[in-house]
């Protein structure tokens, strides 16, 4: 039986909740153990289903992984056992795609499942296959999986027809031991990018210009290991600060980098909120009633797709009408159903959303269907009058370390029944 997160709403949230490290820097950061045999120590590492998903990925590859339980994680690839990413793997978290390019950098070889649709959208893979061709691998599509070989990958420019995330970080990772220079056009300047730039430097990678939409990586015969804090999650700050909003509480968010989510804080305080930002600290103090606000989600430092959903929650209580464009993923508002079962009253065509903004929420039993929108039921849930069930809460755990002991520590009625 799958659990299920049981929330009272009403209290106003109060306090100061600890950001775990980035799931999104995390999981790249973890692939990058397959470029080199020499042990990479990773600290910060958030305790998340995804984290175990790769984890699992790499360990059938070969790589030895070692957790003490407080955030710090060793990982050894001392030789390559396999060069596969298996269907089942893939299909349940498509960042698994990740270790194409680290692969054929090292081994000349490796054979990845197509990742399929997902509740999302359709996120297909071909501009990361478009860049490894261009840097000299064969792909050839066989059985529902891709494989890519090559005798030796050579440095080349490559232009993206739009931002990939796990596309830029895909070719970084190939290009890093790629024979020349690679650079990268229309390349993703999210802060998880930066991470791992930082990171492959530490390992002996040279690479300038990452934050940037153009990356130059002049590859090197070989990597050694490195150590590495992962940065905070912007996602999950995201979040408590619209926790704290929604409930027209009081939170400092620490761990929260100001300068990783102008988007979303110009957003919040446009919608009312009243923000105060210290070194990686962000405290919120909520509205009476959100205001009305329009936003667009885009590429950093735009406003981020992962948090459309939460602040799309928060606008469903405004005093007025506010509309939400999704430019990102096609098919982003599958937590609109749910919502509206809570009493939001929210239209969509298209990827537009009209949110007019209703006085309260009222509790329902409510399905999660992805990672966010459940963040966002959540949030919904917090501000509800009466009780919200939350059920499918494995979505919550792919991306949200110890969701509801956070939450419970700055006063919500929240618990998780089995
Ligand atoms: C990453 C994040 C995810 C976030 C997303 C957008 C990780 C592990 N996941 O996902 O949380 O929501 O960025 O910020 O970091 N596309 C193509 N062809 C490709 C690649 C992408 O058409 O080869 C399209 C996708 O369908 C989507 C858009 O490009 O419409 C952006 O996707 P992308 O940035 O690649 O998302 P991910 O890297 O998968």
């Amino acid at each position: 039986m799958a659990a299920t997160l049981v929330i009272e709403g009403g209290a106003k949230l109060k306090g100061e909740v600890w950001i775990s490290a980035a799931k999104n820097a995390a999981l790249p950061q973890m692939c990058a153990s397959l470029l080199t045999e020499a042990p990479l120590i990773l600290e910060n590492v958030p305790d998340l289903a995804d984290v175990a998903t790769i984890g699992k990925l790499l360990a059938g590859l070969g790589t030895r992984i070692t957790a003490d339980g407080s955030g710090r994680m060793a990982l050894e690839t001392p030789g390559l056992v396999g060069h596969e990413a298996p269907y089942d793997l893939v299909s349940t978290m498509r960042a698994s795609v990740m270790v194409l390019g680290p692969l054929v950098a090292r081994s000349g070889r490796a054979r990845v499942a197509l990742p399929g649709g997902c509740a999302i959208g359709l996120r297909p893979i071909d501009l990361h296959l478009k860049g490894l061709a261009a840097l000299g691998a064969e792909i050839t599509l066989n059985q529902g999986y891709v494989e890519a070989q090559a005798q030796g990958l050579r440095g080349a420019r490559i232009r993206f027809d739009l931002v990939t995330v796990t596309g830029t970080e895909n070719l970084m990772m190939a290009a890093v031991l790629a024979e020349g220079t690679t650079v990268l056009e229309n390349a993703a300047r999210e802060p998880e990018v930066v991470d791992l730039a930082h990171l492959l430097a530490k390992m002996g990678a040279k690479i300038e210009g990452a934050g940037s939409d153009r990356i130059e990586i002049e590859g090197v015969k070989e990597l050694g290991g490195a150590q590495h804090r992962i940065l905070p999650d912007r996602i999950e700050a995201g979040t408590y600060l619209m926790a704290g909003a929604i409930t027209g509480g009081t939170v400092t968010v620490r761990g929260a980098i100001r300068d990783d989510m102008p988007a979303v804080l110009a957003k919040l305080e446009e919608a009312g909120a009243t923000l105060e930002t210290g070194s990686e600290l962000v405290r919120v103090v909520g509205p009476e009633r959100p205001r009305p606000t329009d936003f667009v989600t885009a590429p950093f430092p735009g406003f981020a797709t992962d948090m459309q959903a939460q602040m799309m929650t928060l606008l469903g209580l405004a005093d007025g009408e506010s509309v939400v464009t999704e430019t990102v993923f096609e098919n982003r508002f599958m937590h609109v159903a749910e919502l509206r079962r809570m009493g939001a009253r929210i239209e969509t065509e298209g990827n537009r959303a009209v949110i007019r903004g209703v006085e309260r929420y009222l509790g329902a039993p409510v399905m999660a269907t992805d990672l966010r929108a459940s963040a966002s039921l959540v949030l919904a849930g917090l501000a509800a009058t009466g009780i919200t069930v939350v059920s499918r809460v494995y979505h919550l755990d792919r991306g949200y370390e110890r969701l509801e002991e956070k939450l419970g520590k700055l006063g919500a009625s929240i618990r998780r029944e089995p």
